[in-house]
């Protein structure tokens, strides 16, 4: 069990003294009962802070509709990022809340965040074939064999020697694309269609395994149970 200090500092409550100031000005009680000890070991359901239960000592698990011009890097210096959009609480918790895997500054959709690492690496990792699907806005069509030599594996990246795993390219009007990939390379999605002559105009990721935006809006998050990939 861990330490009460440890727990709400760990939670993003605030640093271990902020929150030893807190235990001693009576705001958290462990089993119905006023906290005195900083260092006693509790469970983290029996922990109360100002009468209100903690805030997902499990873990966290969100869906965000990401906005077009955020980053998903944690610095400031290429520009605001995603994690401005969420509570300041959630910023400060240790291990952090990051991206699984990460979008474009341009591109928009389903983006993932957790502070569960073994979660993000299970879902980008390319051994365990998570689908992924992006609409893409392109500048001209694609050439007619291009839904073969994606769904054969057979397109090799400039620069790359392995050629990327077999894509699902679907048409949806004449510059307007589907592709459904299972692997996560840097720019791969805009790469991929410069391979085969296009440039992308716009790219939103519409679909994450099973999941879908369903009716966030743009700039909105929603949270999901944490156990939503256990049989992914
Ligand atoms: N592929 C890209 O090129 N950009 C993204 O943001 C995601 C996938």
């Amino acid at each position: 069990m861990p330490r009460l200090d440890q727990l709400l500092a760990s939670l993003g409550y605030g640093s271990r003294r902020e929150v030893r100031d807190w235990i001693g000005a009576g705001r958290v009680s462990v089993g119905g009962r006023p906290a005195t000890d900083p260092g006693a070991r509790v469970e983290p359901g029996s922990v109360l802070v100002d009468g209100g239960p903690l805030d997902h000592p499990g873990g966290l698990l969100i869906l965000l509709n990401k906005p077009a011009g955020l980053v998903c890097s944690h610095g400031t210096a290429e520009g605001p990022s995603v994690y401005g959009l969420l509570p300041e609480r959630w910023r400060r918790r240790n291990p952090p809340v990051t991206t699984v895997g990460r979008l474009d500054k341009e591109t928009t959709g389903l983006l993932l965040l957790t502070d569960q690492s073994a979660l993000v690496h299970r879902l980008t990792s390319p051994r365990h074939k998570v689908p992924k699907a992006y609409r893409a806005t392109l500048d001209r069509e694609p050439p007619a064999e291009a839904e073969e030599i994606l769904a054969g594996g057979r397109l090799v990246l400039p620069g790359e020697g392995k050629p990327c795993a077999p894509a699902t390219l679907r048409r949806l009007g004449p510059l307007e694309m589907e592709l459904v990939i299972t692997e996560g390379r840097f720019h791969q999605v805009r790469r991929m269609f410069g391979a085969l002559g296009c440039v992308v105009l716009g790219l939103h990721r519409v679909r994450f395994g099973d999941l879908e935006l369903g009716s966030l809006f743009v700039g909105e998050w929603m949270e999901l149970s944490i156990n939503t990939f256990d049989k992914t």
